[in-house]
């Protein structure tokens, strides 16, 4: 089953909960997961209706508080969750004393956790802020993050309903062909706190690798990494790369000698203990690594007048560049190592690999499966360089102004 998520929204009595429990049909076993605590009798006998309502073919599960823990731990028995309903957790949260922060951190779990289900969630919510402006300020404050969890909700999920007097009006398909127009016109831009450590993590824990071992590559995996080097920013969208894949060991090898002769001669430009650590590194791993990629720049690609380029020419490599950082960051992400070499003439690698003059090659890179991805790089476990303080980088409105108290900040603090 694949997993889908579905918001129904609208106000009290609209008919929420039965067009739930219509969208349910079609389901085999289905989970009912009822946030509301029975605290008096006319609550109780609500409930007590609802239940004889959904039938024999549901299982109810009461959870006032801990929902995202019966959708990572028992969803995925059922076909179908229908959780009713999200406000009444949010109260649930605010009568705990929770705040707004709180609150909205715990619904992103839980909706990180629909999404990673197998199943289709259908969460059942309120539209609170139509009426009067509460008089009461705690009231107020509950309707602004009842608001708000709505807004991300219904950015998150792939399908809302909203229900008017019984009738249910899609405002976001599933197969939204606006996306464009429904993430510009959605004020919550940021990503899920999950989705942003993922993103920090695959920052954080790139590294330049120059140790393989055989194992081969998944040609998918490699097609997602290349994909993802595709949707690099360019400069006028010219796109000016491509991605020369090598896996002939001839040819590697051929690098490998261009390489060796490169490094040869860097190693003189140092002097003493300098160019003996220089020669103990390792600054490459051409034949061990199970592919090479070579990045080029195609520089007149979109002819001689390219948006964005007349001023400064060179932003087609920069745009390379960019394609070659998306491509290190979703390997490490699929668990590849990417070692980048530059030491080697282009002169050469271009007559190797036929590269014709118009292009220029802009990196080389070692890709194959690694045994440990370095905790830190290893020009600094080797005693070559260390990371900067990054503070002593940042300068505020001219070169070298003082930016004050400015600090910055980790998410997935890196390990020292
Ligand atoms: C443009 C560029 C060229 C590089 N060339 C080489 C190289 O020829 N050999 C090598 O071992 N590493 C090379 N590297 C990798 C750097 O040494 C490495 O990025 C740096 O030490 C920081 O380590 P990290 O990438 O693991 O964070 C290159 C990196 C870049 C961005």
């Amino acid at each position: 089953m694949a997993n889908k998520t579905t918001l129904l929204t609208g106000g009290s009595r609209s008919g929420k909960s039965r067009h739930a429990l219509q969208l349910s049909k079609a389901f085999g076993k289905k989970i009912f997961l009822a946030t509301a605590e029975p605290l008096d009798e006319e609550m109780r006998k609500r409930i007590e209706i609802h239940q004889a309502e959904r039938g024999k073919d549901w299982i109810t599960r009461e959870e006032p508080l801990d929902i995202t823990n019966v959708v990572k731990n028992e969803a995925e028995k059922y076909e179908v969750l229908v959780l009713d309903c999200i406000t009444l957790w949010l109260s649930n949260l605010f009568m705990n004393n929770e705040n707004r922060d709180t609150i909205l951190s715990k619904l992103h779990h839980f909706i990180a956790e629909c999404k990673k289900t197998k199943i289709h969630v259908i969460v059942i919510t309120n539209e609170l802020g139509s009426g009067i402006i509460p008089m009461d300020p705690s009231a107020r404050a509950f309707r602004d993050v009842a608001g708000e969890a709505n807004q991300i909700l219904a950015a998150e999920f792939d399908e809302v309903i909203n229900m008017v007097s019984g009738i249910p009006v899609v405002i976001k398909s599933s197969k939204n062909e606006n996306e464009d127009q429904v993430d510009s016109t959605n004020s919550r831009h940021e990503f899920s706190p999950q989705k942003k450590e993922g993103l920090y993590e695959a920052i954080y824990k790139r590294r330049d690798i120059r140790h393989f071992n055989s194992k081969k590559i998944d040609p998918e995996t490699l097609g997602r990494v290349l994909n993802a080097a595709h949707h690099a920013g360019s400069v006028g969208y010219m796109q000016p790369w491509n991605f020369v894949i090598i896996d002939d060991p001839q040819i590697k090898n051929r690098v490998a000698e261009n390489f060796k002769k490169a490094n040869d001669e860097a190693a003189l430009k140092f002097s003493d203990e300098r160019q003996d650590l220089y020669n103990s590194l390792k600054l490459e791993g051409i034949e061990e690594a199970a592919i090479n990629i070579c990045v080029t720049c195609e520089r007149t690609r979109f002819g001689p007048n390219v948006l964005g380029r007349n001023t400064v020419f060179d932003t087609d490599i920069f745009s390379t560049c960019c394609a070659v950082q998306n491509l290190w960051l979703a390997a490490r992400a699929e668990g590849l190592a990417v070692g980048w070499v530059s030491i080697l003439s282009y002169e050469k690698l271009k007559e190797d690999l036929d590269i014709p003059d118009h292009v220029q090659p802009v990196a080389y890179l070692c890709i194959g499966h690694t045994e440990a991805f370095y905790r830190k790089p290893m020009l600094e476990s080797k005693g070559w360089a260390k990371r900067l303080p990054v503070e002593e980088l940042i300068y505020y409105n001219k070169w070298q102004g003082d930016p004050g108290n400015f600090k910055v900040s980790f998410i997935n603090k890196p390990s020292k």
